[in-house]
């Protein structure tokens, strides 16, 4: 019998699958909100401060003018991806269906910021593939013993207490990224500056105007 992966595998031919061409270009998009769509790709560990940098950088972004919108981890897993637990499989396949939603979004000209622990390099790498160009990994670094002194869902702490298994960092491992386009280190950074440092490091990656990023 044919797994979904090996349906997947086959081609769109085979499939009978026929893509639909866009009436709008991404350049008119993109002409429309003054920037480029794309997806800020934050992984780090949990506590480590993702859905926070991601949060406000959504702020800071909308009140300069941009469409910016989250993709956080515990929100999609209460929703599409409510059917998958933490194996190594399911997380590639959260960060899979991640991509593909965060592709769609940067295609209609959004700048998605993402937080998601994607611990495995190679999901990373899969997420790059298929986002392409636009796609920047933003290692958000923090260490273990800080991200445990936060603890702030006191989930590290029924981790320790054997009460949820494969938990990264605990017992299910993170992998560091190797080519991450920026890292912050949230461990020294307060939020206000590690949203300033992002903000820097978009400027002439994302902006058709450059005088869209002010940065103080
Ligand atoms: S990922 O590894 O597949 O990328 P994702 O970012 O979607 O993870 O979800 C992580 C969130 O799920 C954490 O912030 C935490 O609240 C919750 N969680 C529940 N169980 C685990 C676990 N075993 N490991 C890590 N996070 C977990």
């Amino acid at each position: 019998m044919n797994t979904l992966k090996d349906e997947r595998a086959a081609s769109a031919k085979l499939r009978n699958i026929y893509t639909v061409e866009h009436g709008v270009l991404p350049e008119d998009h993109w002409s429309r909100t003054g920037h480029k769509g794309g997806v800020l790709w934050l992984t780090g560990l949990s506590g480590s401060g993702k859905s926070t940098l991601a949060v406000g950088l959504e702020n800071a972004l909308h009140g300069l003018g941009y469409q910016a919108f989250v993709l956080d981890g515990d929100n999609v897993r209460a929703g599409l991806n409510s059917d998958l637990g933490f194996s190594p499989e399911h997380r590639s396949e959260n960060i899979r269906r991640i991509a593909e939603v965060a592709a769609l979004f940067a295609q209609s000209g959004t700048l998605v910021i993402t937080a998601f622990i994607s611990p495995y390099q190679d999901d990373r790498d899969a997420a790059r593939e298929i986002i392409g160009d636009g796609f920047h990994e933003v290692f958000v670094d923090s260490d273990l013993e800080i991200c445990e002194a936060r603890d702030p869902k006191g989930l590290y702490k029924r981790a320790r207490a054997g009460e949820i298994p494969e938990f990264t960092g605990i017992s299910a491992p993170y992998e560091t990224p190797s080519n991450a386009e920026l890292s912050v280190n949230t461990g020294t950074l307060d939020i206000g500056a590690s949203v300033h440092f992002v903000l820097d490091h978009l400027e002439g990656h994302f902006t058709q105007r450059p005088s869209l990023i002010r940065v103080a």
